[in-house]
């Protein structure tokens, strides 16, 4: 596969923290051919979680150029951006960030919710996520009823739901111990070798890192590939 998926050059961003300009992100460039599974490793506030913003969309940068699965993302309209984002990147946290009323079944739902799928369209495309990550069994439970491990599925089974080329996972395995871990970590090497996946996977932990096909580190705003 050499489809490039991420396309960054000279991305810099910039916060306004009270009277001083904070720049965790300076001119930065990186290259992700489509179907990489990536591990980006670096000390706390080296501007990780800021970089997978930039990557999904959520944030933009503050200059530099972006080209996401062949969109140049600063083009991109407020509104527009965010239409993008429900078709081409799925997000996945440290803390699941499910929401704790709802089922499994409902919280893989809810990205679909908005799309124009009939109702048998979407349940069909909920159980299938729910397949991929091995918990058709237990979709009616809430998640105070699963463990870690399984809530972290569940967000994975959302992330993937609307079948988006890009995933971004910001310490997918931080909150859980190490079987679990390797579970979600095996899962994810799935998704990028059998359904070719592109995913960019933040870590502290050098055993997690080494379950993707490269690791990068970021240090002071620069990528370093061995530091
Ligand atoms: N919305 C914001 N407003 C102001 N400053 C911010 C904002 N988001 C991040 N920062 C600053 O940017 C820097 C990088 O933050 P970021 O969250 O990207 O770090 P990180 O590498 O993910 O750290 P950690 O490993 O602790 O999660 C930090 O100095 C942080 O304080
Ligand atoms: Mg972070």
């Amino acid at each position: 596969m050499n489809e490039t998926m991420i396309h960054c050059q000279a991305v810099s961003k910039s916060y306004k923290k009270g009277n001083t300009l904070v720049t965790p992100l300076e001119s930065l460039d990186l290259e992700v051919p489509a179907g990489e599974f990536l591990a980006l490793m670096g000390p706390s506030g080296s501007g990780k979680t800021t970089l997978l913003n930039l990557l999904s969309g959520i944030d933009s940068p503050s200059s530099g150029k972006l080209v996401i699965h062949g969109t140049e993302l600063s083009g991109l309209s407020r509104r527009d951006l965010t239409a993008w984002r429900a078709r081409n990147v799925g997000y996945i946290f440290q803390l699941y960030h499910l929401i704790p009323v709802l089922t499994a079944f409902e919280n893989v739902e809810l990205p679909l919710l908005l799309s124009p799928l009939s109702k048998r369209d979407r349940h069909a495309r909920v159980v299938a996520a729910l397949d991929l990550v091995s918990l058709t069994d237990r979709m009616h439970h809430t998640p105070s009823e699963l463990s870690g491990g399984q809530e972290q599925r569940v967000a994975i089974a959302r992330a993937l739901v609307a079948d988006p080329p890009l995933l971004v996972a910001d310490e997918p395995t931080g909150d859980l111990d190490r079987e679990s871990a390797n579970r979600i970590l095996e899962l994810l090497q799935q998704l990028a070798r059998r359904h070719g996946k592109t995913i960019v996977m933040v870590t502290h932990d050098a055993r997690a890192a080494a379950a993707a096909d490269r690791t990068l580190h970021l240090e002071k705003g620069v990528l370093l590939e061995n530091p």
